[in-house]
């Protein structure tokens, strides 16, 4: 179960500002704390911005669990899987933010603001927040993901 006193930072560009928005109202209603690297309104930005922030604190270790979002969700998981200490996951359906904690052990989920409504999207950051990753046969898997210079 996961421990709602963990602040979760969450970014988004314009794309995903409706649906941040959305998350935070409806899951601190819920019990859960939130850190808003931006962006803070519709207006066009540069996903990769706001898409940082969320991955470096991540990346150091600030943060159990990252949240964020963009139009597509594809800019924003190419941005966070930039860092080694980050697996980010675009998640679309509440069985994809399962499985890619039980076998990937995503440390960030990446939601595609314009594609999903949003009470699934909230439905499925609940999900991915309190499932465990299963370890076994999926340890050597991801120790596998990172490729040396
Ligand atoms: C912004 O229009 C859009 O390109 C962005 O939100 C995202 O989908 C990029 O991957």
């Amino acid at each position: 179960m996961f421990d709602k006193n963990h602040v979760l930072p969450v970014g988004s560009d314009h794309g995903g500002f409706e649906l941040k928005q959305y998350i935070i109202q409806t899951l601190s209603a819920e019990g859960y704390k939130f850190k808003d690297f931006g962006t803070n309104s519709n207006k066009s930005v540069d996903y990769s911005d706001f898409i940082h922030p969320v991955a470096k604190a991540i990346n150091e270790g600030l943060f159990k669990f990252g949240i964020i979002m963009c139009g597509s969700g594809q800019g924003a998981s190419m941005t966070a899987n930039k860092y080694l200490n980050v697996r980010a996951a675009l998640c679309w359906d509440l069985e994809q933010a399962r499985l890619t904690r039980l076998h990937n052990n995503a440390n960030i989920i990446a939601l595609p603001g314009r594609f999903i409504d949003f009470e699934t999207a909230a439905e499925m950051v609940d999900v991915f927040l309190n499932t465990d990753f299963e370890g076994g046969r999926h340890i050597n898997r991801i120790n596998k993901i990172t490729v040396a210079d």
